[in-house]
């Protein structure tokens, strides 16, 4: 089985699947925000080192202040038990932490430096993302200076190798803004799947379909064997 070495998982169709219910869109981010950890840990069980999720954009900012704050609610107390991942995972906060409410961006920075040691697997959590602020912010750190992809790659909020797969949940087909600069050759995979209801065999049949993908980066296909 070839295997994505960073997986990506655009969190979206939480509003949509507690409006189903006929509750309040922030019980729907409630249930998604409750899935994270055992959505990470499936990736990382299945030998996948790296996990971004993409939480908040900065286009996210929208939305009513009530929604704002519940889904800000949900990452604080992730961000304050971050320890229930397990002892081998690090988390990493990408995103414009200046445009988080004090306490939230307190919280992120603290569990980032709780879990900073050499750890197997990192979780890359987009919160405040803007991935063309994203690039622009980069570019105004490096100016005067000459920019390699090196130095540029250095400047963006978090220099991991690219995301291998990039799934999304919730049926939409577009990337929202999602690593513009990082995704340049990523594999995308959608799923009508909810964000709450994204489980064990959705994962397993996410990495099976980027197992059968062929990349080519440009070049061309191996010669097939006689
Ligand atoms: C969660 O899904 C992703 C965030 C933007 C926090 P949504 O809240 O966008 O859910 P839908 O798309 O409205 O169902
Ligand atoms: C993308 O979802 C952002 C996150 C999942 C955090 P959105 O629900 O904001 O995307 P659009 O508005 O449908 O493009
Ligand atoms: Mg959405």
């Amino acid at each position: 089985m070839n295997l994505p070495l960073h997986v990506a998982v655009i969190m979206d169709g939480n509003g949509r699947w507690a409006e189903n219910r006929g509750e309040k869109r922030e019980i729907g981010h409630l249930f998604g925000a409750k899935r994270v950890p055992a959505v990470a840990r499936a990736f990382f069980d299945r030998g996948v080192r790296i996990v971004s999720l993409y939480a908040f954009s900065q286009e996210n900012f929208r939305r009513p202040p009530i929604e704002v704050q519940g889904i800000f609610g949900c990452v604080e107390a992730f961000a304050r038990s971050v320890e229930t991942l397990g002892d081998d995972v690090r988390v990493i906060f990408s995103g414009e932490k200046s445009a988080l409410p004090p306490s939230l961006a307190a919280a992120c920075l603290a569990a980032e430096e709780r879990t900073e040691v050499n750890k197997p697997f990192i979780l890359n959590i987009l919160i405040a993302y803007g991935g063309r602020e994203e690039i622009l912010r980069a570019a105004r750190m490096l100016s005067g200076e000459k920019i390699t992809e090196q130095n540029f790659r250095s400047a963006l909020y978090a220099d991991l190798p690219d995301p291998d797969l990039i799934i999304r949940t919730g049926g939409e087909k577009r990337l929202s803004g999602f690593m513009p600069f990082q995704s340049a050759y990523s594999e995308l995979y959608f799923t009508d799947v909810l964000f709450p209801d994204f489980g064990d065999k959705d994962i397993e049949a996410a990495l099976a379909d980027y197992s059968s993908r062929q990349r080519r980066f440009g070049s061309l296909p191996p010669p097939k064997v006689p």
